[in-house]
């Protein structure tokens, strides 16, 4: 499976996200390789650590820009069982050339990102790479999201969603919790870490699940 996590926007859990299926691929023994294409290196610096941290099983890494994209990861694919790919934000080459090769895009989002200037546009390049990969499948998923378990942020984000016709919602919701950010900073997913946060191991295997499995 070709899995991009991607989107406009900076900051919205793109790496996070990302690292954490990555990593979570690779626990559950199969080939996976993380595809960074952001300019800033998020992921390949928490897979840089990882190698350094001597964490196992390691999540080979490694960084692709511009419009070549689309050949590099389908010659990838040959190689590897799956290919998470991180696209960094702005309406990039690294984007829509992602877009033309995965299974499954996801956007991160926080709920007060919902707007629909944002939400149009992914729509728009969602549809025109169908062009290309009539397969595509595009989901919005919630992040950061309150853990005071408040049904709005959810009905709004289906609400917002409800005008655009090729990005859905995904129905796993991930929340904010520090255990993702110190996750992050030790190359390493939420399941790996010690003490374990187990709110934080059963959204994150939810939004597994619903990528892998869904
Ligand atoms: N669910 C979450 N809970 C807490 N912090 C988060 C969560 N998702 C992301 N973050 C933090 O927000 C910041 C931006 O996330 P990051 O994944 O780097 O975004 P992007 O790759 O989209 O720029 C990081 O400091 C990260 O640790
Ligand atoms: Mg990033």
């Amino acid at each position: 499976m070709i899995i991009l996590i991607g989107g406009e926007k900076g900051g919205t859990g793109k790496t996070t996200l990302a690292t954490n299926l990555a990593a979570m691929r690779a626990r559950a023994g199969r080939d996976v390789l993380l595809l960074d294409t952001d300019r800033q290196g998020s992921a390949s610096y928490w897979a840089q650590f990882r190698v350094e941290e001597e964490h196992s099983p390691p999540v080979p890494c490694v960084s692709k820009f511009g419009k070549g994209i689309p050949a590099q990861v389908r010659d990838l694919a040959k190689r590897y069982d799956d290919i998470v790919i991180d696209a960094g934000g702005r309406d990039s080459v690294e984007l829509r050339s992602s877009l033309i090769v995965a299974n499954r895009a996801y956007i991160p989002l926080q709920a007060s990102q919902f707007d629909i200037w944002t939400l149009g546009h992914m729509d728009d390049l969602v549809q025109s790479a169908q062009g290309f990969n009539p397969e595509l499948e595009a989901f919005v998923v919630l992040n950061r999201a309150s853990t005071h378990p408040s049904m709005t942020e959810v009905s709004e984000a289906q609400e917002a969603l409800g005008d655009f016709e090729q990005v859905g919602l995904a129905s796993s919701v991930v929340r904010e919790r520090v255990a993702y950010r110190k996750a992050a900073r030790s190359g390493v997913c939420v399941g790996e870490l010690d003490p374990q946060d187990l709110k934080a191991l059963a959204e994150i295997e939810a939004f597994y699940s619903e990528v892998f499995n869904g």
